[in-house]
């Protein structure tokens, strides 16, 4: 059978998959949770359908202590670690995946088995090594890869599947790991793929040697018990306290099993965080989409909201999350000051930063990639108190990272051209600007006239990356402006993406050409702009993105509702007048959302950006 056929079809089944997985959030409340709430905050704020049935009144204190200690830690380190490192992205001289390379390369089971995990023998891994090495990187928590995708097991497990068997490697590196950990201030995680298993007949996404990627039920079932919660159960009793599992790609794993799953991971382990990613809605906290492929590090928004930590994760590596010799050897020095703005970034939207190695096959970890990371911690030592145990900006669409804790806003500045750092919409009183790599905090000039703030910031406490501007301000909280879009003075009125907030956090957006990235996939991705109405009537629409008419989407209010199309050229981002009208038949507050109908996807393949609306009155 030809394989690109395969292979498509096996793209379709994922889509429909992810479509799946994604979460729901319908409402569009957005608040903080009050400590010791006993609010369903997450089950209210996203829906029941996809992310939130864990209810937080389910959270034990277990689990609510360690969310506490993931919302101060804020930074860890993934490493995605096993056979196919042996592989290093090559399979019979052709290039191939990373972590995904028996998948991609459809290698034979009896072949990995021979070629990759046979020979993976981890020599030089130095658990004390890796631990030192996060620690510099001023991370807080390391969460290995325990299975992967192709079915190997990285410990001694009962399943012989597995390093220590399978291989003949003598030793047991997750309870090296944990044993470190546990000496020092380092929580553990680990990564599990709990429904894609390409080594097993029942597990899903080995079409190439078991006929689908799909399993019958009964068979996935039997691997779903027989492996899967069996390896949950022993990573869970054996390896001391576990701070998260964090499983992936859910494609056919029922409720029951995701229920059952969390069930053993809770009476292992009460307090492990459990991903949204278990599928079903399960999980304690959510997680955005890969970094995909945008240029160095994706740059994604995400609901500025919560005290329940949210989570993205992106990586040192290029070409995939595992070893490939091409790109996990890469010198990243030009990308270095993107790393640190980008944890600034997620850090001011109330993220979670989780940032990937992938160790050389002998488990050392490739130098270039400690450079990258000991980069952010060496920024960390001077500017953590910006970071650790940070609340999102207070500002909902602020202009630049900005972080905050009682009585103070961190102002994150990267590539300021003059001297002057500017923010709008802050209405507290600032006592005092100084630079947090400063010891000796000199006061600076400021200017501040109602919300408009501009600090002098002097070339000399300009640091390399990130500067840190700490504004002391009178209140506790923060005080800013009113953030609602208005209607202009012509009636016109304008809806950029760059002032929406997401349904959901699966959509990423590209702060510098100010469109969204990965919009359009799913029919759960929506944008919701809130405006203030002065003079209703119809509108005319005028659509700003770089599809083709594939793609549709719909633009609502309470009582209207007006579907729009794409209809132009894939890839080129220009304003369309769409046909028909949407009306506002009152003045006031209004919600507009917009919700795509058919995934951009399917239409545009997968390159679709999307900028804005404007809508225009119409002339009677
Ligand atoms: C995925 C991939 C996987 C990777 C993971 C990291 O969905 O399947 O290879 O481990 O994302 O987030």
């Amino acid at each position: 059978m030809n394989k690109n056929i395969k292979f498509s079809k096996f793209k379709l089944i994922a889509m429909a998959a992810l479509c799946f997985f994604q979460f729901n959030c319908k409402n569009e409340k957005h608040k903080s949770i009050p400590e010791n709430s006993e609010i369903d905050y997450v089950t209210e704020t996203v829906g029941d359908v996809d992310f939130g049935k864990t209810k937080m009144s389910e959270y034990t204190p277990e689990i609510r202590a360690n969310m506490n200690k993931l919302y101060d830690a804020k930074f860890g380190m993934f490493v995605h670690f096993g056979p196919y490192a042996q592989l290093a992205g090559e399979w019979k001289g052709k290039k191939g995946a990373a972590e995904w390379i028996m998948r991609r390369s459809f290698i034979p089971v009896a072949e990995y088995e021979k070629e990759a995990a046979g020979k993976f023998k981890p020599e030089n891994f130095n658990a004390k090594e890796w631990v030192d090495i996060a620690e510099n990187a001023g991370m807080k928590f390391i969460v290995l890869t325990a299975k992967h995708h192709d079915g190997f097991a990285m410990y001694k497990s009962e399943h012989p599947y597995n390093l220590f068997d399978f291989a003949g490697f003598n030793r047991d590196i997750l309870k090296e790991l944990a044993e470190e950990c546990a000496k020092r201030d380092m929580k553990l995680g680990f990564y599990y793929s709990q429904d894609q298993d390409w080594h097993e007949k029942g597990g899903a996404g080995n079409d190439w040697d078991f006929g689908s990627v799909i399993k019958p039920a009964d068979e996935f079932d039997a691997y779903f018990r027989e492996k899967a919660v069996m390896q949950i159960k022993e990573l869970t009793t054996n390896y001391g306290d576990i701070f998260m599992v964090w499983f992936d790609t859910p494609f056919q794993i029922t409720d029951e099993q995701s229920q059952l799953m969390m069930d053993v991971v809770k009476e292992h382990q009460p307090g492990a965080l459990v991903n949204a990613r278990l599928g079903n809605g399960y999980g304690h906290f959510d997680v955005s989409i890969d970094n995909g492929t945008t240029p160095s590090v994706s740059k994604a928004t995400w609901l500025p909201d919560l005290k329940v930590p949210w989570q993205t994760h992106e990586s040192v590596t290029k070409h995939g999350w595992g070893y490939t010799s091409r790109g996990a050897e890469l010198d990243r020095s030009e990308d270095y000051s993107d790393f640190i703005y980008s944890l600034c970034r997620i850090i001011g939207n109330g993220g979670v930063y989780l940032l990937n190695v992938a160790p050389r096959p002998d488990g050392t970890i490739p130098e270039s990639q400690v450079n990258s990371i000991h980069v952010i911690g060496d920024w960390l030592k001077v500017n953590g108190e910006a970071i650790y145990g940070a609340d999102p900006s207070p500002l909902k669409f602020p202009p630049y990272a900005i972080t905050s804790k009682p009585g103070k806003v961190y102002l994150h500045v990267q590539d300021l051209e003059n001297n002057q750092v500017a923010l709008t919409g802050l209405l507290s009183k600032v006592n005092k600007a100084y630079v947090l790599a400063d010891t000796s905090q000199q006061a600076l000039k400021f200017t501040q006239k109602n919300e408009k703030l501009s600090v002098t910031l002097p070339d000399d406490l300009k640091q390399q990356y990130v500067t840190v501007v700490v504004l002391e301000i009178e209140d506790q909280i923060a005080k800013v402006v009113d953030e609602t879009l208005q209607q202009a003075a012509d009636g016109s009125i304008q809806l950029p993406v760059s002032k929406c907030e997401f349904s959901i956090r699966r959509i990423s957006y590209d702060y510098d050409k100010k469109v969204t990235h990965r919009w359009g996939e799913n029919t759960k991705q929506g944008l919701i702009w809130t405006v203030n109405i002065k003079q209703p009537g119809r509108f005319k629409v005028v659509s700003e993105d770089s599809g083709n008419d594939g793609f549709e989407y719909q633009l609502s209010t309470l009582k209207d509702t007006i579907t729009l199309n794409a209809k132009g050229e894939i890839g080129k981002l220009t304003k369309k007048q769409q046909d028909g009208y949407i009306k506002i038949d009152e003045a006031g507050i209004h919600k507009l959302t917009v919700y795509p109908t058919i995934p951009a996807s399917k239409a545009t393949k997968g390159s679709y950006e999307f900028k804005g609306l404007e809508l225009i009155p119409a002339k009677e």
